[in-house]
C-alpha cells in the first residue's frame, strides 16, 4: 500500500543517524537470517506429537519441550522482530498487521503462532496517519493514575486488551511506569505520576486487565527514561540505592503485582551503559534480584550491539529496521556459532519468549483480526475513567457545580466546541470517526495534533437547555473577554499538547493562553478554567480564576466526562498523581538537560535528587508547591477519625474511619504517609497507602491499609537488602502530601532486614 504514510520512523531514523554520527541508517539485507530459504527445514510435527501443547503442563515445561523441537534457525527467528509499517525505504514485512508496531514470525511447523505487537497504554494505536485503525482511547495514563482507583485501572486495561485481541494483536506494548521526575517530559501523559507506590499499583492493574485477554503486556521503559530530550543519547546518572527506592521500585512492584509477559528496555543509557545492553539492569536487577521470568524486548531503535546486548540480558530485538543493523540476525547466528554468545544464552532468550506465550495464553487462545468491538460499551469504560480522574484543583465560592438556572454560559478555547485534546506519539489512538480538528501541530510524527470528537460544548448545551451556551475560539483575547463579560459563568478551556520524542519547552501554557485567561477573568470573575494538559503546568492566573478543573487528555468520552463533572452529575474525586510547582525554579533541574535541537551531543542527566522525587523533593527542600501531590477537591466534605496501627504477619496495618460530612454523595481518597523521626531517609515522608471510598451524606466507612515494608525501609546496596531502622515513625492520615491538618500517630518499629 503506497498510501501508507508514516513519518514517525523517519523522525526516529534521523535522531539515530545524528546520534551515531553515521552516514546513513541502512540495513543490509545480508544482516537478516534467511529462514525462508532454509533448505533442510524439518517436516511439521504432527499435532498429536506436539507435547508442548498439553495444557496440563506448566508454562516452563511447555517452553522447554517446544524449544527442544526447534532448529537453530527457528530459534533465531524468535529473537528478531520486524516493524509493522514501512520504514523509510524499507517496506513492511507483509506478514505483519498493517500500521502495527511489530511482528515476530511464529513457528507454524510446531503450532506456535506469530507475535503481533501493538502500542499501547491508552488503547490500540496505529503507526500510520492515513487509514489508521480507529479504536477507543482511554484518557491519559496520568488521568487514570489520578483516579487512585485500582478497579478502574483494571477495567481500562481489560477494555484495551479486548480491542487489541479483536484487532489481531497478542502483544500490547503497554505498561509504562517511568516516574514523573521531570514535569516537562513529553511522555508524562503515558505514565502514572511521581510516586512509586501509586504508579506501580495503577499500572499493575492495567497490565492485569490487558493480560486477562490472553494478550502479553509490556512493562516499559526500563529504566530511568524520564525525559524525551536526547532520549537516544543521554546517560541517566543515579545511584543504585536511590534508584531501587524510586524508579526501580515502581518497576519491581509492577512485576510483583501483575507479572507482565515482557519488559521493554529503554533508549537511554544508565550510568554509562545503554539500557538494552546493561548487565546491571537486565541480568542483575531484573532477572537475578527480582527473579523475572518473562522476556526483555528492546525499544524501537534501542539496540547497539549483538554480543553485549545478548549476553547482558536482551532477549528480543524489536523492529530491527530501526537499528543500525539487524543485530540479532546473522550477526547473532555467527556470534553463537563462534562462541561469543553461548548457545545456552540463545536458548534462554527463546525459552523466555515461549514461556511468556504459554503462560499468558497466547498459544492456547490464538488471536484473529476482525473481532467484534462494542464501541459504545468501551466508550463508557473510557468516560468513567476520565471523569474519575478529573481533579478539582480550586473551587472558590462554590462556583461549581454549574447551576441549573444559568442563562448564559460562554465556552472559550481549545477547540472545546468539537473535541478534546490527545497526546502525540506511538501511544496515540486514532479516534473512531477521525480527529475533530485537522491540520494543526507538527506535520510529521509525533504530530499532527489529534482531538477526540467528544464535544464539551455540546455536552454542556445538553445539560443547560434553558441557557444560551456560546463558543468563542479564544484566539483574540480581548474579543473573548468581551464575549464573556455578561455571562453567568465562563468556561475557559486551556491546553498543552505534548508528545513522544519532544519535551514541553516550558511549564507555561503555550500560545498566550495565560493572557487569555487573565483577560477573561478580569471581564468576568466567574471564570472556570478547564485544563487539558499532559502534566503539571504553571498557573500565574490562579488567584483571578474562580475554579480550576484538571481534565488531562480525557480520551474518547472526554467532552461528556468534563460536562458531567462540571454539572455535578459526577462528584469530582481525582487526586493529583504529581506535584504542580509554582515555577520551574523549584524543580531539581530548573532547566531541562540536553538540547532538543541537537541530538548528536551526548550528555548526562544527574538525578542528584536520588529517590526524593516529586513531593519528597518539595518536603526535603521546604518548598511550597502550587498544588501538592494528592490534592483534589470534592463537592462534599469528608472527616477522618480513629487512626490506629497494628502489626500483622510482620506487616504494618493502619486503620481509620472516613465520614462524608457534606450534603451530597462523593468519593474520597484518604492518604497515609509515613515519616521516620530518627532514621535517615531520602526525604521526610513517603506515601504508604490509600483507599478510595464512596460515601453517601452522613455515611462512614472503616478503612484498613497494609503497608509494604519497603516503604518503611532504606535500600542497602552492599547487602542487596532493605533495612528498617529501629525507632519512632510518624503516620499521617492526610488529604494530600502537604495537608497541614493531617491527623497523626507515632509508632515504634523494630529493626528488620529483608530482601528482595
Ligand atoms: C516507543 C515505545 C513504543 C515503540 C513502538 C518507541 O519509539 O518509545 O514506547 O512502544 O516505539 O511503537
Amino acid at each position: 500500500m503506497n498510501s501508507e504514510l508514516n513519518l514517525r520512523p523517519l523522525a526516529i531514523a534521523l535522531a539515530a543517524a545524528l546520534t551515531l554520527a553515521a552516514a546513513t541508517v541502512i540495513v543490509v539485507a545480508a544482516g537478516l537470517p534467511a529462514y525462508a530459504a532454509e533448505a533442510a527445514m524439518p517436516a511439521a510435527v504432527p499435532v498429536a506429537e506436539r507435547t508442548w501443547m498439553d495444557t496440563s503442563l506448566s508454562a516452563d515445561r511447555r517452553a522447554e519441550l517446544a524449544l527442544k523441537a526447534m532448529t537453530q534457525k527457528e530459534k533465531l527467528s524468535w529473537v528478531l522482530g520486524w516493524f509493522g509499517s514501512d520504514f523509510g525505504d524499507k517496506k513492511r514485512n507483509p506478514a505483519a498487521l498493517p500500521f502495527s508496531a511489530g511482528y515476530i514470525p511464529g513457528t507454524p511447523r510446531l503450532g506456535l503462532p506469530a507475535l503481533f505487537e501493538t502500542d499501547a497504554g491508552l488503547g490500540v494505536a496505529s503507526q500510520a496517519t492515513k487509514t489508521p485503525r480507529e479504536r477507543t482511547s482511554l484518557p491519559s495514563g496520568l488521568a487514570t493514575a489520578a483516579t487512585w482507583d485500582r478497579e478502574l485501572a483494571y477495567n481500562g486495561g481489560a477494555m484495551i486488551g479486548a480491542e487489541a485481541r479483536a484487532s489481531g494483536f497478542n502483544v500490547m506494548l503497554a505498561g509504562g511506569v517511568n516516574l514523573l521526575r521531570e514535569p516537562r517530559n513529553g511522555r508524562n501523559f503515558e505514565y502514572a505520576g511521581e510516586d512509586p507506590l501509586l504508579a506501580a499499583t495503577m499500572v499493575a492493574q492495567q497490565i492485569k486487565g490487558i493480560q486477562s485477554n490472553h494478550v502479553i503486556a509490556t512493562m516499559k521503559h526500563f529504566a530511568v527514561n524520564d525525559q524525551e530530550t536526547g532520549r537516544f543519547i543521554l546517560d541517566a546518572r543515579i545511584g543504585d540505592a536511590e534508584n531501587r527506592m524510586s524508579d526501580l521500585l515502581a518497576f519491581q512492584m509492577v512485576l510483583e503485582q501483575s507479572d507482565p509477559g515482557s519488559v521493554m528496555c529503554a533508549y537511554n543509557r544508565l550510568n554509562g551503559a545503554y539500557a538494552c545492553e546493561s548487565d546491571y539492569l537486565l541480568n542483575q536487577v531484573l532477572k537475578k534480584d527480582w527473579g523475572y521470568k518473562g522476556y526483555v524486548m528492546s525499544d524501537w531503535g534501542a539496540v547497539h550491539s549483538t554480543v553485549a546486548a545478548a549476553n547482558n540480558g536482551l532477549d528480543q530485538e524489536s523492529a530491527w529496521e530501526f537499528d543500525k543493523t539487524a543485530y540479532f540476525g546473522v550477526a547473532l547466528e555467527e556470534a553463537v556459532a563462534n562462541g561469543h554468545v553461548p548457545q545456552a544464552r540463545l536458548d534462554n532468550m527463546v525459552f523466555r519468549i515461549l514461556r511468556a506465550m504459554f503462560d499468558k495464553g497466547v498459544v492456547d487462545h490464538p488471536v484473529a483480526e476482525g473481532g467484534a468491538i462494542d464501541f459504545a460499551a468501551h466508550a463508557v469504560v473510557s468516560r468513567t475513567d476520565a471523569e474519575e480522574g478529573m481533579v478539582l484543583l480550586k473551587n472558590a465560592g462554590g462556583v461549581l457545580p454549574l447551576k441549573a438556572g444559568a442563562k448564559k454560559i460562554v465556552v472559550i478555547g481549545a477547540h472545546a466546541d468539537v473535541g478534546v485534546l490527545a497526546g502525540g506519539g506511538s501511544s496515540l489512538v486514532y479516534p473512531v470517526g477521525g480527529s475533530a480538528v485537522t491540520g494543526i501541530g507538527p506535520a510529521s510524527w509525533p504530530g499532527p495534533v489529534v482531538y477526540h470528537p467528544s464535544s464539551p460544548l455540546k455536552a454542556i448545551q445538553a445539560r443547560a437547555p434553558g441557557a444560551s451556551v456560546v463558543y468563542h475560539d479564544g484566539v483574540d483575547a480581548a474579543a473573548a473577554a468581551r464575549a464573556a463579560a455578561d455571562a453567568d459563568v465562563v468556561l475557559v478551556f486551556a491546553q498543552q499538547w505534548t508528545g513522544e520524542s519532544v519535551d514541553a519547552a516550558s511549564l507555561s501554557l503555550p500560545d498566550n493562553q495565560d493572557a487569555l485567561i487573565v483577560a477573561v477573568a478580569k471581564a468576568n470573575p466567574k471564570t472556570v478554567v478547564v485544563l487539558e494538559t499532559g502534566g503539571p503546568v504553571l498557573m500565574p492566573w490562579l488567584g483571578q480564576s474562580a475554579a480550576v478543573l484538571q481534565a488531562w487528555y480525557a480520551g474518547t468520552g472526554g467532552g461528556e466526562a468534563i460536562a458531567r463533572v462540571l454539572f455535578g452529575e459526577v462528584n469530582p474525586s481525582g487526586r493529583l498523581p504529581a506535584t504542580f510547582p509554582v515555577s520551574a525554579s523549584q524543580l531539581p533541574r530548573p532547566v531541562l538537560d540536553g538540547d532538543p535541537k541537537d541530538e548528536s551531543k551526548r550528555f548526562t542527566v544527574d538525578y542528584h535528587e536520588g529517590a526524593a522525587v516529586g513531593y519528597k523533593w518539595f518536603d526535603l527542600k521546604g518548598l511550597k508547591p502550587l498544588f501538592p501531590f494528592g490534592h483534589g477537591l470534592s463537592y462534599t466534605q469528608f472527616a477522618y477519625s480513629g487512626l490506629a496501627a497494628s502489626q500483622k504477619d510482620g506487616k504494618l496495618q493502619l486503620r481509620f474511619k472516613v465520614t462524608n460530612t457534606g450534603a451530597v454523595k462523593g468519593k474520597d481518597v484518604p492518604q497515609l504517609y509515613v515519616a521516620p523521626q530518627g532514621a535517615k531517609w531520602e526525604a521526610p515522608k513517603r506515601l504508604a497507602g490509600w483507599d478510595k471510598v464512596e460515601l453517601a451524606p452522613g455515611e462512614s466507612r472503616e478503612v484498613s491499609v497494609t503497608v509494604d515494608p519497603r516503604l518503611l525501609a532504606m535500600y542497602d546496596s552492599g547487602s542487596k537488602s532493605w533495612r528498617i531502622a529501629k525507632g519512632s515513625y510518624k503516620v499521617q492520615l492526610a488529604r494530600s502530601a502537604a495537608d497541614a491538618d493531617a491527623a497523626s500517630i507515632n509508632l515504634t518499629l523494630e529493626a528488620r532486614t529483608f530482601k528482595p
